[in-house]
């Protein structure tokens, strides 16, 4: 049985004073995640301050948003995998849709970051997500089996361990119109079998996929009724403590209980 994750992914949003309040708040509001993982992923510039404010309370994973795949060098304004892992990191996201469409990360740069991440022992969760135009025109498969072959170009048996993949449709992502668990699990099964192809069924069976896309406390349980979808990574329903509490919550009381 896969731990199911529910990742909060902040994006450009909140100070390391506000980051310090949020993480309060969930402490209280969500003071038991017995069976699931949680993960949080402020900007770099309060990973400290949240780091700080994590030390007591339940354990609330620590993740990034982003890294460079050098360890150190002229490459003004980014940060790398050992900062991160200084700082307390234990995840870091890859390829999210808005790091492809606004920051240029092609495949071969999520490449590298995933295997910068497990050099440095955080577990990469891969981002996949077809556009709207490329699911109207068929080619959802294609699109995710290559940004999965090429994202996980020369990662190991081990390395896919620890790897996490988040299938998050780029139509649904912020849109407020998540996909529906009929269109997403299908999606699912086949990330699972070519992960079963690149590792081997024991690799494919542990591995994690998270669907992300307009994820909300309402329609969460919706997903999670499905054994395929272990989790989510959810973007504007995070940033509201009570919201991601109830999220999360839920996340622990449902079981699956649907076949599609
Ligand atoms: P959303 O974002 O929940 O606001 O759609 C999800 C994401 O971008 O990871």
């Amino acid at each position: 049985m896969r731990t199911r994750f529910i990742v909060g992914n902040w994006k450009m949003n909140k100070t390391a004073t506000e980051a310090v309040a949020f993480v309060h708040r969930l402490q209280q509001e969500l003071s038991d995640i017995e069976g699931i993982q949680v993960g949080i992923t402020p900007p770099f510039t309060a990973l400290q301050a949240t780091r700080g404010a994590l030390v007591s309370g339940p354990a609330f994973l620590l993740g990034a948003q982003n890294l460079h795949w050098e360890d150190k060098g002229a490459f003004t304004g980014e940060v790398s995998g050992p900062m991160l892992k200084d700082l307390g990191c234990e995840f870091v996201l890859v390829g999210h849709s808005e790091r492809r469409q606004y920051f240029g990360d092609q495949d071969t740069w999520t490449n590298r970051k995933v295997l910068a991440a497990l050099r440095h022992g955080l577990k990469p969760i891969l981002c996949v997500g077809e556009t709207l135009q490329e699911r109207d025109t068929g080619h959802t498969g294609p699109v995710i089996e290559r940004q999965l072959r090429a994202g996980l170009a020369g990662v190991d048996g081990p390395g896919l361990a620890a790897v996490t993949i988040a299938y998050e449709p780029v139509w649904a992502i912020g849109t407020g119109r998540a996909a529906t668990p009929q269109q997403t699990v299908p999606v699912h099964r086949e990330i699972r079998r070519i992960i079963g192809e690149l590792g081997g069924p024991a690799t494919a069976q542990g591995l994690r996929i998270l669907y992300g896309g307009s994820v909300t406390p309402q329609n969460i349980a919706d997903f999670l009724s499905f054994e395929e979808i272990d989790g989510a990574l959810v973007g504007g329903a995070c940033l509201d403590p009570l919201s991601f509490a109830t999220l999360a919550k839920v996340a622990i009381g449902s079981k699956p209980t649907t076949t599609s």
